[in-house]
């Protein structure tokens, strides 16, 4: 953009016209725009917008002493750069990462913004003369192999375990190199044992502030995740960057600030759909979380698409955010709710499931992971059959974008909704996916600015999805704040997180099982970091009190999944659920206040 002078009136201050033709020389400047006559405004507009009139504005004279200033005063000073944490490269994968093209919705022409610009420019760190790296040693995991057998039993099986190992100079901060297997086999109790991939969860733990904590004088154990993540530096900062750099409304003004935060808002819409495999950013909308993501589904393609007599199929591990809204959405309309039971380990029935499915089912809404039991369902599967019975899916990822990959393409979903607070993300941010042609074809839910083309009083034209879903001013800050999160995820990596997640769920059912008389709720052969238990004697609440005296939050209670619960002929649970900054000592610290329970 080339910066014009200023014609100015004699107090100094520009006239509305002058205002105008700069506002409208700044948006034809900006990627896919076409110069504008002088008097008009036209806000940036995507390729798929429906064609308006540039709309006549009135621009007021700013008034006197309001400071316009030199458009060179706006540039971040030198040493913001300094305090800006590094951040992950843009994947060259992304949908529309690395050159803006035409249409791109960017400012600053790419999805990294201003504030990676300024990351990629500040002087990196010197390297340690010394690698003074954390080694993976310390909570090192038996492999698979030796946990199943440890569980049936066998605690004193051979542990062909790799020796823990130096960091060498040129790994990964948070991997180390595969450590070699040790001649003889170490104390599986003092767990030294350490799992190939060489995952570096100390390392991880200091990116995470609040693990720093004390709660009555013990060390925080969080063994809440499945409730909220703990959030990194990266996206702390992140948050505040925005605030003190980037602040405005996003999409629909002619300044500095607008432009910075819009960049910053829709890169975040850009990573979330490379993250879950989208096909288009346009597929992503942005809401409060997981249940207002399902609210708006219901509300909008729901009533659009769901008769009397229709049917609507749920499981019974449902959180009730995926219940609810389908029984309001039922009631209203006359819809029916149909139920896929689960087997004794917490594990849908399949072929139920197909019984359920005919020529009226419009819809079948199911979770990725119980938040109560951590079943990881076969959605893949559910997704094939109710497609071939002519119903579309929704799948509820809230409990496992954290835990697994997800690429919606690959699965086929129509819908798929999670809340950014579970991924290590701010609370008041989450996401809805759906399908290009479906979101097309949905009607808005709510209305207002942001997401109209057009209003006079006769009709309102709306724009395009995202936007269509969008009204009002979203939460721009926490968005951003939830791309700082997936690229932390990413930067660790989701296999390598599960692979993680997944020895220690082993460690812990084996250490929850050797307590005499707890019953594990929630046993099925596929699960993801939950583990929910009762202990004979004691209320769950009482387990729950008891824990938080040592330090150690877990959630006790109904999980807002009562029809699962009810299942097992359960009220409530006490239920420990893992992320990957979790240590087998936390495991063994929960175990040992659990263990002393049972004993009394
Ligand atoms: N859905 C959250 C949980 O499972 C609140 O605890």
């Amino acid at each position: 953009m080339t910066i014009q002078t200023l014609t100015s009136k004699p107090d100094g201050l520009p006239d509305a016209g002058e205002l105008a033709r700069l506002a409208n020389a700044f948006f034809s400047s900006l990627p896919g725009q076409t110069p504008q006559d002088s008097g008009t405004l036209t806000p940036p507009s995507s390729a798929a917008q429906p064609a308006l009139q540039p709309l006549p504005v009135t621009v007021p004279a700013a008034p006197v002493g309001s400071g316009l200033r030199d458009p060179a005063a706006y540039a971040v000073p030198e040493t913001y750069a300094a305090k800006v944490p590094q951040l992950a490269a843009a994947q060259p994968s992304a949908p529309t990462a690395g050159g803006a093209p035409a249409s791109s919705p960017y400012y600053f022409v790419t999805e990294a913004g201003r504030y990676g610009e300024l990351a990629a420019s500040a002087p990196a760190a010197p390297l340690p003369a010394v690698d003074d790296r954390v080694t993976a040693q310390s909570f090192g995991l038996p492999g698979e192999d030796v946990l199943r057998a440890l569980l049936a039993g066998d605690s004193r099986q051979q542990l062909a375990a790799p020796a823990p190992a130096a960091a060498p100079a040129g790994s990964q901060f948070y991997f180390l190199e595969p450590a070699v297997k040790l001649d003889k086999a170490p104390d599986f109790d003092r767990h030294v044992a350490s799992r190939q991939h060489g995952f570096d969860v100390n390392a991880v733990r200091r990116d995470f502030p609040i693990l720093a904590e004390r709660v009555n004088g013990k060390p925080l154990i969080w063994l809440d995740n499945a409730a909220t993540t703990h959030k990194p530096q990266s996206v702390i900062d992140r948050i505040a960057y925005f605030y003190q750099h980037e602040n405005s409304n996003i999409h629909r003004a002619a300044h500095e600030l607008a432009a910075r935060a819009t960049d910053a808002y829709e890169a975040a819409r850009n990573k979330v759909a490379r993250f879950i495999g989208a096909g288009s950013a346009n597929e992503i909308i942005f809401v409060r979380g997981a249940t207002e993501a399902i609210n708006l589904v219901a509300n909008t393609w729901g009533r659009q698409n769901i008769a009397a007599g229709d049917e609507i199929i749920v499981s019974n591990l449902e959180h009730h955010a995926n219940i609810v809204p389908w029984q309001q959405l039922a009631a209203s309309v006359g819809a029916k709710i149909h139920v896929i039971p689960v087997d004794d380990s917490g594990q849908i029935l399949l072929d139920e499931y197909r019984k359920l499915l005919n020529s009226r089912t419009r819809l079948v809404a199911i979770t990725q992971v119980s938040n109560a039991l951590g079943t990881v369902t076969p959605v893949a599967e559910v997704i094939v059959l109710a497609h071939a019975a002519g119903a579309r899916v929704l799948v509820d990822g809230a409990q496992s974008v954290s835990h697994l990959r997800v690429n919606v393409q690959a699965l086929d979903a129509d819908f798929f909704v999670f809340s950014g607070h579970k991924v290590f993300a701010p609370t008041g941010i989450g996401v809805v996916y759906g399908k290009a042609e479906l979101l097309e074809a949905m009607p808005p839910w709510q209305g207002g600015g942001n997401m109209i083309a057009d209003v006079t009083f006769e009709k309102t034209l709306y724009q395009p999805a995202p936007n269509k879903f969008e009204a009002g001013t979203g939460n721009i800050a926490d968005a951003v704040g939830l791309g700082a999160a997936i690229d932390y995820v990413e930067r660790i990596g989701l296999d390598n997180i599960a692979r993680y997640e997944h020895d220690l769920l082993l460690y812990a059912t084996r250490g929850l099982q050797s307590v005499p008389g707890l019953r594990l709720i929630g046993t099925a052969e596929h699960k993801a970091s939950v583990l929910s238990f009762v202990l004979p004697g004691y209320r769950t609440e009482e387990v729950g009190r008891a824990l938080n005296q040592e330090g150690i939050a877990v959630r006790s209670g109904h999980h807002c999944a009562q029809p699962i619960l009810r299942r097992f002929g359960l009220e409530a649970t006490v239920r420990p659920s893992l992320a990957f900054y979790n240590t087998c000592e936390e495991i063994d610290t929960l175990v040992a206040v659990v263990q002393g329970l049972a004993k009394r």
